[in-house]
């Protein structure tokens, strides 16, 4: 009998992190995948659905405007466990620090299901950067059957909070997987990130630095400052900025109120995959708040500059790829400046280097699910 997975997840980094790992275990006939999406984002969530070609099998639908954090939690601890439920799954398999993945662990403890946790052990020890992500990992951890660390170094945060060593795998972090799978379509179908030319065109000759932001920690003064830098830095005649501006409206409302107008800004929507790789390929830096921007800028050579105090993702910074300027609109501007302005400085930083995985964690995971139910 096939072991029935279910894999649970809800906004765009989760997504894109998990679609490697639902395309192998589709095509693994020891197990059967059940997907379910909780829409906790909606339009971002449906952008990486379509582009990996996966249709839910539930679709909660959660996704409410400028939600808080308890009515979103409530709607899916609910909503999980009645698809639990009805699904009666073997395992469930929950990605990095989401309220999804919180809650779906958490639904999943409730009725005694193991659960599996993608991405575990990432620590940055403050528990308010990133927040609430620090916690919802190390909830997550407290539960998790099989803990998959994508580095050595999350494999060690789990061992020194005593989980059983024979429960972490370290597999690679599967966004790798997703940013060469991604990169690989690009290659068979140019069109799939074609639409970012005019852009290209309107900008030929300047530098571009492409921007992303969202982090809860950052709203208000954080958010301020992200602005005042990046409109500090669009009074130079040699660049233009690429800045596809996150859903959430605490973030939309600052950058547009900042930033629209500017000859050489882009305020532009959230890029599906292939036009978010496409901005990273022609970026010159990227600037960032985003988790998952630091694992693939590293990946791909661009230098990242960390707009955070904390990371629990040192690898890229012990690889000289990122860097952590934190959000002070002065500090960014210096530390932008320095990159564009002495070759020497960009040189050290600008080296592909892959501390995050080499794109076979997907598989990993899967023979280690496979491994777990037959024993
Ligand atoms: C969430 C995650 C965060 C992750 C981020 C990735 C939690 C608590 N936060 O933060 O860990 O890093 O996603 O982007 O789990 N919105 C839309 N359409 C969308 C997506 C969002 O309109 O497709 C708007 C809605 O008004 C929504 C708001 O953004 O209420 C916030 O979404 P939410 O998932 O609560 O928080 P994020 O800041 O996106
Ligand atoms: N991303 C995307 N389109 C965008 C911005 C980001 O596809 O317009 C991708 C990016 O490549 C990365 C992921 O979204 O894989 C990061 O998501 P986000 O920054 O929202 O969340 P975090 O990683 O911080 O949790």
């Amino acid at each position: 009998m096939t072991a029935r997975i279910l894999v649970i997840f809800g906004t765009r980094p989760e997504a894109i992190k998990l679609f490697p790992v639902v395309h192998a275990l589709k095509a693994d006939p020891r197990l059967e995948c059940v997907v379910c999406v909780s829409a906790q984002h909606r339009q971002m969530l449906d952008q990486v659905l379509q582009i990996a070609g996966i249709t839910p099998d539930h679709d909660l639908d959660v996704m409410q405007p400028d939600q808080t954090l308890d009515t979103l939690t409530a709607n899916l601890l609910t909503g999980l466990g009645r698809v639990m439920d009805a699904v009666k799954p073997d395992r469930v398999i929950v990605q990095g620090d989401t309220a999804t993945a919180m809650s779906g662990a958490l639904a999943a403890y409730y009725r005694k299901v193991p659960v599996d946790h993608v991405e575990a052990g990432l620590r940055s020890y403050n528990l308010y950067h990133p927040w609430p992500e620090e916690a919802n990992r190390k909830i997550i951890g407290a539960m998790a059957s099989l803990h998959f660390a994508p580095t050595q170094t999350s494999q060690a945060a789990l061992l020194r909070e005593n989980v059983p060593p024979e429960r972490v795998h370290v597999t690679g972090n599967t966004v790798i997987d997703a940013l060469q799978w991604v990169t690989a379509e690009i290659a068979r179908r140019p069109s799939l990130a074609s639409g970012l030319a005019e852009l290209e065109d309107r900008f030929s000759g300047r530098r571009i630095i492409g921007v992303t932001s969202h982090r809860r920690e950052n709203f208000g003064d954080g958010m301020e400052q992200i602005a005042r830098a990046v409109r500090h830095i669009a009074q130079r005649p040699d660049v233009a900025i690429i800045f596809p501006v996150h859903l959430n409206p605490n973030v939309r409302k600052v950058m547009n109120a900042a930033l629209a107008g500017l000859d050489n800004v882009a305020l532009i929507e959230p890029l599906d995959y292939p036009h978010f790789a496409r901005l990273l390929a022609i970026s010159t830096v990227m600037l960032t708040d985003s988790g998952g921007v630091q694992e693939e800028a590293p990946a791909l050579g661009k230098p990242v500059l960390v707009m955070r105090e904390t990371t629990e993702r040192p690898e890229g910074v012990e690889a000289g790829t990122a860097k952590l300027v934190g959000t002070d609109a002065a500090r960014i501007v210096t530390e932008i400046s320095t990159l564009l302005d002495d070759s020497a400085a960009y040189e050290t930083m600008a080296r592909a280097h892959n501390p995050f995985g080499d794109g076979q964690a997907s598989g990993r995971i899967v023979e280690l699910l496979a491994n777990e139910i037959r024993h």
